[in-house]
């Protein structure tokens, strides 16, 4: 547990006043390394500009800046630049958990103070890193602003060049969306992130960090490759509300030279605060396993009945399984009263468990079988009524010595607010400070988006926001290219609760089931094979990770003991290869072992992976779960071999993966 935070810092600070006279129209930042560029600029009319390059090639140019308010006072034109200062940070800090022990932080920052015509500050911050740009608008406190209504954000980014780009669409309500693969120019609106291969080969994407009481940015393509931020607005059109200050999210650009620079950037966790919880002793990783699938499935119930999932019978068996094979905790969905009212207000009743699920003995025989317990609370999208019980619901748990809590927010919200909006920005931030109150981990499903926050609050451990393992339950399902593409977008933000490891991939097992979502035509299946499913426990990083399969689809199976011998947390992570919606392969080291994920699209792929990075001094035997010749996406998805081989420093693994395989790989410091 690396429950202690080391910051180092370097501060070379010196301000730049501009003279008395005439103010200035025009600041250029450089990145430490000097390569990345950006420069602001103000027009004749007082608006403001700015543009990002690399080694001189244009990235971004011409995107405009500033804040349109309600009130009187716009910061959009008639702006005059009053002051700047520049100082460089240089510093390595500690996460709680993450795929990496340590984190650079080094920028070179730009904060400009900006009055406009009627004498009002507005602030820009910059911060420059080697693989990005980050900026944020401030209003700072000041005489005659008592009330902020911003209605619109003019932030643009305007690409130089068109590219190839992996986009969700700007819904305002869900990110459980199939990624687009289109020109950049063909995007009309996207979530974010959203992530381009520029046409001159750069890797860009756009996504915000420490998004803290404001509503989350969509964007819009005003034209050509042009995009400017569109906030999800109120019920009344107006986007923020503030009393007499405000600070934006970060709007990020990550620029890099490959795919895998996106994924090893640390951008979006270094345009957060540090941790702001003093003792994080009770904060740690887990494995689970849980009361979960079986509902997706159709072959079991939320509700109570015949088929009720959640009862103390199934959660013993749940619990005894996660005792014998390494598994920390188990999750049960459905295990209290409410289920039936899914879709009206007020329905969960986060107190009360069904009386076929005894709360007190489940309890009590996790603690003698020592596995954790994960409480559930659907909301169905009321948080209203979660915010009422919410301190109740939290202790409850708390004073059972159960430690993490999954949310869910599957409905709509209410009085016309929407998932992404200010209003519920400010609930999921309630949710995750009344959990620090409580000792509580969180795994939050359709949460905001991922911005970064687990560093100030690393009890904000996982989140959903994409479409995860569930669609493949009652849907035409997640196709191939999907696994290969959210390592490069949603997977920029944070960690992903995707919930892989269906083994029984072709619901061989499943019997007759009861059709329950709409999505469901009948045809539902997982499509990848079942080496891919196991190497996406890697590739899919979630210090709370889950075997989402029902037990029973365990039981006997050989390659199940890759996710026994998983570890819940590492000390380092290496992208070994990686092109979006094309292959990924990513090695995550834990003391001296390491743990391979690698995946493909449709196409059946072979790639060789350099172990290189491996102690020159050590020998090692490598555990290899493996697609066989005879392993087919379509007839023969779960076939696997399983072969140990003997590997150093200097070993290239080539490795042969059917059309949406994969393969997952162990390897130990040998004894020898
Ligand atoms: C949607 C969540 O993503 C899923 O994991 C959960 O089982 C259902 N809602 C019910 O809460
Ligand atoms: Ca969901």
């Amino acid at each position: 547990m690396k429950n202690y935070l080391k910051l180092t810092s370097v501060l070379i600070a010196f301000v730049l006043l501009t003279t008395a006279c005439g103010s200035k129209k025009s600041i250029e930042l450089l990145s430490p390394d000097g390569k990345l560029a950006y420069h602001l600029q103000m027009n004749e009319k007082g608006q403001m500009y700015y543009g990002l390059s690399v080694s001189g090639d244009g990235m971004l140019a011409n995107s405009k800046l500033g804040l349109q308010l309600k009130e009187e006072l716009a910061f959009t034109d008639n702006l005059k630049i009053v002051s700047h200062s520049e100082n460089g940070v240089n510093e390595t800090w500690k996460p709680i958990w993450g795929p990496n022990d340590t984190i650079l932080n080094q920028y070179n920052q730009l904060t400009v103070s900006l009055l406009n015509g009627t004498g009002k500050e507005l602030k820009l911050h910059v911060r420059l890193f080697n693989d990005g740009l980050g900026f944020r608008y401030e209003i700072p406190q000041q005489n005659g602003i008592d009330s902020i209504n911003i209605v619109n954000e003019l932030t643009e980014f305007n690409f130089v060049q068109n590219g190839t780009a992996w986009s969700i669409p700007a819904n305002f309500d869900s990110y459980e969306m199939l990624y687009r693969t289109t020109k950049l120019s063909e995007v009309a609106d996207a979530n974010t992130p959203i992530t381009t291969k520029l046409d001159g080969g750069y890797y860009v994407s756009i996504h915000e960090a420490n998004l803290t009481d404001y509503a989350g940015m969509t964007l819009k393509n005003m034209g050509g490759t042009n995009f400017q931020a569109n906030l999800v607005p109120w019920p009344d059109g107006v986007k923020v509300k503030a009393k007499s200050s405000l600070k934006s999210p970060w709007r990020t650009i990550m620029l890099c030279q490959n795919a895998s620079g996106l994924v090893e950037s640390n951008l979006i966790q270094n345009l957060n605060e540090p941790c702001a919880i003093p003792n994080t002793e009770w904060i740690q990783p887990m494995k689970y396993i849980g009361i979960w699938w079986g509902m997706h499935l159709g072959v079991e119930t939320w509700t109570p009945g015949p088929l009720h999932g959640a009862t103390t019978k199934n959660m013993k068996k749940y619990i005894d399984f996660a005792s014998e094979h390494n598994i920390e905790a188990v999750l049960a969905e459905g295990w209290n009263t409410g289920w039936e009212n899914w879709g009206k207000p007020k329905a969960f009743d986060q107190l009360t468990p069904y009386p076929d699920f005894d709360f007190d003995e489940i309890v009590r025989y996790a603690k003698s079988k020592g596995v954790e317990l994960i409480g559930h609370h659907e909301t169905g999208g009321d948080y209203l009524f979660y915010e009422e019980c919410m301190d109740d619901a939290f202790m409850k748990l708390h004073v059972n010595g159960i430690r993490v809590v999954k949310t869910g927010y599957a409905g709509p919200i209410p009085n016309g607010q929407y998932h992404h909006g200010q209003k519920m920005v400010q609930h999921y931030r309630k949710v995750v400070e009344t959990a620090t109150k409580y000792q509580l981990m969180l795994d939050a499903h359709e949460p905001i988006k991922a911005t970064g926050i687990s560093r100030t609050y690393p009890n904000m451990m996982t989140r959903e926001g994409a479409r995860g393992m569930e669609w493949n339950g009652w849907s035409e399902g997640n196709p191939p290219e999907h696994h290969v593409i959210l390592p490069f977008t949603r997977c920029l933000g944070g960690p992903i609760d995707y919930t892989p490891g269906t083994f029984d991939i072709l619901y061989k097992n499943r019997g007759e089931y009861i059709k329950w979502n709409s999505n469901d035509k009948g045809n539902s299946r997982v499509n990848t094979t079942l080496a891919k499913q196991l190497a996406l426990w890697v590739c899919l990083y979630s210090p709370l990770q889950m075997a989402s399969d029902l037990v029973s689809n365990y039981e006997g199976q050989p390659a199940f003991q890759f996710f026994v011998n998983l570890p819940s947390e590492f000390d380092e992570s290496k992208v070994l290869s990686a092109e979006i919606g094309d292959v990924y392969a990513v090695a995550r080291r834990k003391a001296s072992n390491w743990y391979i994920g690698a995946i493909t699209d449709e196409n059946a792929r072979e790639i060789d992976l350099d172990l290189n990075f491996l102690d020159a001094d050590k020998k090692y035997i490598a555990t290899i779960y493996a697609d066989t010749e005879n392993t087919s996406l379509n007839e023969n998805p779960t076939e696997i071999k399983i072969i140990t081989k003997e590997v150093d420093s200097k070993t290239t693994l080539h490795v042969v993966m059917k059309s949406s395989g994969g393969q997952a790989i162990e390897i130990k410091e040998s004894e020898k």
